[in-house]
């Protein structure tokens, strides 16, 4: 099985059901009842109504200490008590591509606190990146969320918290896709 890529199929089908499919940014993407995730390759796949494909790759802004504390704390996905998810595409504008590696990182972590907001939130929420921009995909990344019911105000919170900062400013694309386990 092919750990690094997969496909988020939007279909009639599969264990996540959409509760709200909302987009706070950009185009909106075609409204579906159910969600799947599962393992792929990059050949091109039109599966569901739609298909958005994404990649787990490497960490490009987090530093040592960040990262070994993110280790630590952090949960998987998959937790029987975690049957709440969200789905973000996100797509940041030609603008923040434009900028060198050391000011993305400024802007994600000196200015925005992106970590330092997020392991707030650790471990209650689980959370995985996903790539997507290198494989001309119409986002740029395709973030997925997993928590209990019992923590679900605290993701909201999360949430405003970051769409609030100046790395968000750069976001020209974001679809806000919530789910429960069925
Ligand atoms: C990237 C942590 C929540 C969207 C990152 C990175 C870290 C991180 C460490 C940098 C990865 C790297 O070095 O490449 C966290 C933590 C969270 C959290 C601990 C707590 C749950 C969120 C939420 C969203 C989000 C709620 C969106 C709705 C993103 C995106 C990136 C990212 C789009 C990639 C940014 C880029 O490379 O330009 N996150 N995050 N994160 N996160 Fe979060």
């Amino acid at each position: 099985m092919n750990t690094t890529i997969f496909d988020f199929i939007g279909d009639h089908t599969g264990e996540w059901k959409v509760t709200s499919m909302i987009a706070l940014k950009g185009e909106p993407i075609e409204p579906v009842s159910r969600i799947k995730k599962i393992s792929s390759s990059l050949v091109p796949s039109n599966k569901g109504i739609w298909t958005l494909k994404g990649i787990v790759s490497n960490l490009r802004y987090t530093e040592k200490e960040d990262k070994d504390n993110l280790v630590a704390i952090q949960e998987d996905l998959g937790r029987s008590e975690a049957t709440l998810a969200a789905f973000i595409p996100i797509r940041k504008s030609e603008a923040w591509w434009n900028l060198a590696q050391d000011e993305r990182r400024k802007i994600m972590e000196n200015k925005s606190q992106h970590t330092q907001t997020g392991m707030k939130y650790l471990p209650a929420i689980a959370r995985k990146l996903f790539h997507s921009r290198d494989i001309g995909e119409p986002f740029d990344f395709l973030t997925w969320f997993e928590y209990a019911p019992t923590d679900a105000a605290a993701f909201e919170e999360l949430l405003e918290a970051l769409r609030k900062t100046e790395e968000w400013s750069y976001v020209d694309r974001e679809i806000d896709i919530r789910l429960v386990r069925i």
